[in-house]
């Protein structure tokens, strides 16, 4: 039951509410949940109340809605530590999930400007630019476009792209990957991102920039990634 006297505003309490039975399993992951119409006879409280409560749990990534048919209980999101220089199937195969890609673009060009001063080449020097979407069991996770120095990684194939770039820098080239920088913000997604990441446009998305570095202090990639938003959060244990 909702308590009124609460200064607590009712949508909060239906959504705690949903958020405890999703939590208790009562709701499983791909289940329809009760529909509006239930919810406001179950509460006593508006349509308007239920439907804002619902609408910040779709927001949030806790569910989804389909049309026609009703909003479901989505997949727990991917919560991935912001610590250690991790790659993408590194930290698909500590959770037991797949990890595959869809090669969208393999090339190698000149570097423009802005990437060029980032990875430090000189005018004429080539890049690769290789854009892949990540897939976690076989579903869209993020969209990520890599650059980099073709003298650094002369013999990258579509074939190596499409699995592990980090692990055929180490193991195979015997390189040593130090350290990277790493800023994230909150985007939304474009016409073409939607599609390639199959949410709607507009969606949020967190927006991921990654330059790396050999030992020594040599840049081997600069990474701009959309990761979904409704799939992934990222999680740093602070000290004082
Ligand atoms: C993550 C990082 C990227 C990095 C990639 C390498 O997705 N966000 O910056 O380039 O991992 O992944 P993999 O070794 O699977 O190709």
């Amino acid at each position: 039951m909702l308590n009124k006297d609460l200064p607590l505003p009712l949508y909060y309490q239906i959504e705690e509410y949903l958020k405890r039975k999703i939590e208790e399993r009562e709701f499983g992951v791909g289940e329809l949940i009760p529909s509006e119409r239930e919810l406001s006879e179950r509460f006593q409280v508006s349509r308007m109340t239920v439907r804002q409560a619902v609408t910040n749990l779709v927001n949030a990534g806790v569910l989804y809605r389909e049309k026609g048919k009703g909003t479901f209980v989505a997949e727990r999101k991917i919560e991935q530590p912001l610590k250690g220089l991790t790659s993408f199937t590194e930290d698909m195969r500590q959770r037991g999930m797949s990890s595959s890609s869809k090669l969208i673009a393999f090339e190698a060009m000149v570097a423009p400007g802005e990437i060029r001063e980032k990875l430090k080449l000189k005018d004429e020097e080539e890049i690769y630019c290789v854009r892949r979407i990540r897939m976690a069991d076989r579903k869209p996770m993020a969209i990520e476009t890599t650059f980099m120095p073709v003298k650094l990684l002369p013999g990258l194939t579509e074939k190596i792209a499409k699995g592990s770039i980090y692990h055929y820098v180490e193991q195979e080239l015997g390189m040593a990957i130090s350290h990277a920088r790493q800023m994230i913000e909150a985007r939304a997604a474009d016409e073409e991102q939607a599609h390639l990441l199959d949410i709607l446009p507009q969606s949020p998305v967190l927006h991921i920039e990654r330059s790396s570095l050999l030992s020594k202090g040599i840049p081997f990639e600069v990474v701009r990634s959309t990761y979904r938003a409704d799939r992934y959060s990222f999680i740093s244990d602070i000290e004082r």
